[in-house]
């Protein structure tokens, strides 16, 4: 079973209304399993990606900011990067971020599992 995923005010993320409000491209954290902060990925043709993306460090565990200039995410703490997927470039984390898989319920909610 999975669960739905909340926004930052820990409401329910409606999808068609989010696709509405966000740019492709952009990289909005939400709460996914177990409250966890993760990214939910708007795709270049405006659909939800089928992924998410965690976005706690694999190194010490900060939570990795997403740097839309850089196209990366940059963790403040020791530097680490990775790519618009989580993909680790750049060190010390050891790994990259863990995925979700991210898709909608039939009441058009996002869940990540
Ligand atoms: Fe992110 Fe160390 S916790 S680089």
């Amino acid at each position: 079973g999975g669960v739905t995923a909340k926004d930052a005010l820990g409401n329910d993320i409606i999808v068609s209304k989010f696709l509405a409000d966000h740019k492709s491209g952009d990289r909005t954290l939400a709460q996914g399993l177990k409250g966890d902060p993760t990214y939910v990925v708007v795709q270049e043709d405006q659909t939800l990606a089928n992924y998410g993306i965690n976005a706690v460090c694999t190194h010490l565990g900060c939570v990795v900011p997403w740097n839309a200039n850089e196209n990366k995410f940059m963790c403040p703490c020791h530097g680490s990067q990775y790519d618009n997927t989580g993909k680790v470039v750049r060190g010390p984390a050891p790994q990259s971020l863990a995925l979700a898989h991210a898709t909608v319920t039939e009441d058009d909610k996002l869940s990540l599992t």
